[in-house]
C-alpha cells in the first residue's frame, strides 16, 4: 500500500512524520523485545531527527542503523553516522545502539561482506526505513547509473557498495555504501522524504519512469 501526505510547510510534515515513526516503534515494540530503523543522511531529515533526539523511546530496545554512507571517516564532515552522532549526541543509548556501515576496509566494495554480517545482526522488524531523494532521482546511495546500481537492484543481500558517477550531488563523494533495494524492501514501512517543488515534479516523474537506472527512487516506489 501507498500513501502520499502533502504538507503545507515543514512544521506540520515534520509534527507528523514524527508522530509517525514514534508511533512505528512503538506499535512494534508491543510485540518485539527489540527493533531497527533506517535513518538517511543528507539534511532534509534533519528537522525530524531534532524531534527523535528529544522523545521519550526506549533506545536501548531500538537499533538505528545507516541508509547509506559515504565513504569517509566518522569525524568527516560529511559522514552520516557523524551527522546522527552529533543529533542524538543527548541519547546515550541511541549512541550505543547505532550501526554504522564505514567500516576499516580502505574501499566500500573491501568492506561489503563485514557490512552485511553487521546488518544481519539487526533486530527485526525494521519499523521503518526513512529514505531521501535527490533531484537526480536517487535514493539511498543508489544514484543514476552508478557503478554496482544493477547489482544493488538484483542482490538479496541487504548491503551494496557503489561508485556514483560525479555530479552536483555526489560531489566528491562518490564511493558509496548502500542498502541494497531488497535491504530498503525489508522494512516494515518504508518512508520516502522530500520537500519543495522540484523533488515533487521528480517524484511525479518516478512514479510513471520505466527505466529505474535513470531514476533508481522509481524502483523503491514502483515495488
Ligand atoms: C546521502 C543521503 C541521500 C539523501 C538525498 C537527499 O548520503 O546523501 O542519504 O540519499 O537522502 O541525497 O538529500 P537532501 O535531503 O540533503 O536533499
Amino acid at each position: 500500500m501507498h500513501f502520499e501526505y502533502v504538507y503545507p510547510d515543514p512544521d506540520t510534515l515534520f509534527t507528523a512524520l514524527h508522530n509517525y515513526c514514534v508511533k512505528a516503534l512503538q506499535t512494534d515494540l508491543e510485540t518485539e523485545a527489540k527493533v531497527s530503523c533506517y535513518l538517511s543522511g543528507g539534511s532534509t531529515p534533519l528537522p525530524l531527527y531534532a524531534l527523535l533526539a528529544r522523545s521519550e523511546l526506549p533506545w536501548q530496545r531500538i537499533c538505528p542503523a545507516l541508509v547509506d554512507e559515504r565513504w569517509v571517516a566518522v569525524d568527516h564532515a560529511a559522514s552520516n553516522e557523524g551527522m546522527l552522532r552529533k543529533h542524538f549526541s543527548q541519547q546515550a543509548d541511541f549512541l550505543t545502539q547505532l550501526k554504522g556501515m564505514k567500516t576499516g576496509h580502505t574501499t566500500a566494495r573491501d568492506a561489503e561482506s563485514a557490512c552485511n554480517e553487521l546488518y544481519a545482526t539487526l533486530p527485526q522488524p525494521v519499523s521503518f526505513c526513512l529514505l531521501g531523494m535527490g533531484g537526480d532521482g536517487h535514493t539511498a546511495s543508489l544514484f543514476p547509473h552508478a557503478q554496482g546500481l544493477t547489482e544493488a537492484f538484483q542482490t538479496t543481500s541487504t548491503c551494496k557498495s557503489l561508485t556514483a558517477l560525479p555530479s552536483v550531488v555526489t560531489g566528491s563523494l562518490t564511493e558509496r555504501m548502500s542498502l541494497s533495494l531488497a535491504g530498503i524492501l525489508q522494512a516494515k514501512r518504508i518512508v520516502l522524504l522530500f520537500t519543495g517543488k522540484q523533488k515533487w515534479e521528480i517524484y511525479q516523474k518516478a512514479l510513471h519512469c520505466s527505466d529505474k537506472a535513470a531514476m533508481p527512487v522509481s524502483a523503491v516506489r514502483q515495488q
